[in-house]
């Protein structure tokens, strides 16, 4: 195990890290406009590198607002595959630089530190595909997530997000399909 490390949507708390990898954070190409505005609402978790805590989740919705001073609120929700009870956990996420507007970073409160939130592509009106990396002092941990705003899309729209994996060599193989089903 390489640590905890604190992740976004979808997630609940600090994690341990299921896909470790070595080195530095790879090079990955985000966004080069980034509308956040347009990306602002709900939107469905669709797939997700599996993490420890977020096993047993389903139904698993992010929905981003403004903040008056202009950092974003992230309020992630599920229900327990299990027992079938809701929760919600809230969050904050901001732009690091402007000139790198797809990099956001992301914090909640059960954790001191902030994760990466990078947005490779989005549509807006469709999909997300989200990647997260930590580098570690001799590893980094990676979490990718396919987010959607139809709760249950087409192919086609899954496989553009899975585009924006497979064109910065991320693995889509990793992908667990979380469960929209009966939400
Ligand atoms: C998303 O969050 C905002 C701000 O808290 C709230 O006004 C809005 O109703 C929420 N939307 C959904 C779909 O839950």
């Amino acid at each position: 195990m390489l640590g905890v490390t604190l992740t976004l949507a979808g997630l609940f708390s600090v994690v341990v890290a299921q896909v470790p990898g070595f080195e530095g954070c790879p090079d990955v190409e985000t966004i080069s406009t980034f509308d956040v505005e347009n990306y602002m609402g709900k939107w469905y978790e669709q797939y997700r590198y599996f993490m420890i805590f977020e096993a047993g989740g389903k139904c698993v919705t992010a929905n981003y607002s403004l903040n008056n001073d202009e950092t974003v609120k992230v309020v992630n929700a599920q229900v327990n595959s299990l027992l079938g009870f809701p929760s919600q956990i809230e969050g904050s996420a901001r732009i690091v630089d402007p000139k790198d507007p797809g990099k956001l970073a992301v914090k909640f409160p059960v954790s001191p530190f902030e994760g990466s939130y990078w947005i490779l592509d989005t549509d807006y009106d469709s999909y997300a595909a989200v990647w997260s990396c930590q580098s570690l002092l001799v590893a980094n941990t990676q979490f990718a997530w396919i987010l959607t705003r139809e709760q249950n899309p087409p192919q086609d729209v899954i496989e553009k997000a899975k585009d924006a994996f497979k064109k910065n060599s991320i693995s889509v193989d990793l992908f667990l399909k979380t469960n929209q089903e009966n939400c």
